[in-house]
């Protein structure tokens, strides 16, 4: 089969896309041929090895080397122990912890899959997974946001801030979005009431004060973060740097503590059976799947040069013939 394939770290130059061997699926498995992939900043991260937690598993070479984690397509055959699918049926899948997603076939535990959304393309249910997943356990699970509340997002002009900010405004709340600036209209188009260019201006030090941030790409101290929050707020890490990470994981717990402030990382819980509320909301029509781009299999080294420039708006996503 065709697959985008690397063995070390390094830019979208070190991917090839070549013929590999056909997996073949184990007794709890599912071999999926795959319609559709999407793309994520955790492929990029993946493919370059930074930042550091790219590289657990594979501190010099990569662990995995095809990367990709949210399919969608057509199930061609069913390892002895599964029970859940058959050939033929339709699903889609994160695969995060197990990748292999850019490539005609994937073998995928029958647990991580779900079956395909009705009334969703292939390339809408390939988009949902990862980024869905974050949005909804960042603002709603997690995020608990309630309506009138003032929401930032960090990074709300890719994948996951594209659901966050739909998922805030439906929440009822008042919701700025940064990013850069060429994102920026594209924020406001999903709703958001306010936006900031982050190579302007640096939100920490505008004197607002907010009741929930979600920081897709986190660079910034702790102190800086607690200082945006008003009292009883809650800051969410979701992925950036890793010394800010060290930060929320070490100091975070004890920093708000006397204003009621909460610093913590937001640990996604995978699993595309999660995702039911957000699908129903896509399916009504109350959420939208933004696809900036769509290319082949062939030409993902070409999307992640794209998406890891910083010029997605949304969704990347890649279809498989
Ligand atoms: N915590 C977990 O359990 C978990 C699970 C899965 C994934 N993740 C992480 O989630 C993160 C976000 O994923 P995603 O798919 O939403 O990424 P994405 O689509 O690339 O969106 C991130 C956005 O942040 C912007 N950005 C970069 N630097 C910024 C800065 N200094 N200030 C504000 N915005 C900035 C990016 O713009 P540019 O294009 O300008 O860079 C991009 O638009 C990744 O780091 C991934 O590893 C975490």
């Amino acid at each position: 089969m065709k697959a985008v394939v690397y063995t070390r770290y390094g830019s979208p130059d070190v991917l090839r896309f070549t013929d590999v061997e056909k997996p073949a699926p184990k007794d709890n498995e599912v071999l999926v041929k795959v319609q559709a992939v999407s793309l994520n900043r955790s492929d990029w991260e993946a493919l370059r090895g930074k930042p550091l937690y790219a590289r657990i598993g594979g501190p010099l070479r990569p662990r995995h080397h095809i990367l990709g984690s949210d399919i969608a397509g057509r199930v061609e055959a069913a390892g002895r122990a599964t029970t859940r699918f058959q050939p033929g049926d339709e699903v889609f899948a994160d695969i995060l912890s197990y990748l292999g997603g850019f490539a005609q076939y994937v073998c995928v535990p029958e647990s991580a899959l779900a079956p395909m959304p009705a009334g969703m393309s292939y390339e809408e249910a390939a988009a949902l997974p990862q980024a869905g997943a974050i949005a909804l356990q960042g603002i709603r699970d997690t995020g608990q946001v309630e309506a009138g509340q003032r929401v930032l997002i960090n990074g709300a002009g890719g994948g996951s801030g594209m659901y966050a900010v739909q998922l805030a405004k439906l929440g009822g709340a008042e919701v700025t979005g940064v990013d850069n600036a060429e994102k920026l209209a594209f924020i406001r188009s999903l709703g958001a009431d306010h936006v900031i260019d982050y190579a302007r201006a640096d939100f920490t030090r505008n004197g607002r004060g907010y009741d929930l941030i979600l920081d897709l790409a986190a660079h910034r101290s702790v102190l800086a973060y607690r200082r945006s929050l008003l009292p009883g707020g809650r800051y969410l890490y979701v992925g950036g740097s890793a010394a800010t990470l060290l930060q929320v994981l070490l100091i975070g717990p004890l920093l708000g503590r006397a204003e009621g402030k909460k610093l913590r990382l937001l640990a996604v819980r995978l699993g595309a059976q999660r995702l039911a509320p957000l699908v129903a909301l896509c399916q009504a029509g109350k959420i939208a799947t933004v696809i900036d781009r769509r290319y082949r299999l062939g030409e993902v080294p070409e999307a992640l040069r794209y998406l890891g420039e910083g010029h997605a708006k949304g969704k990347l996503v890649a279809s498989v013939e």
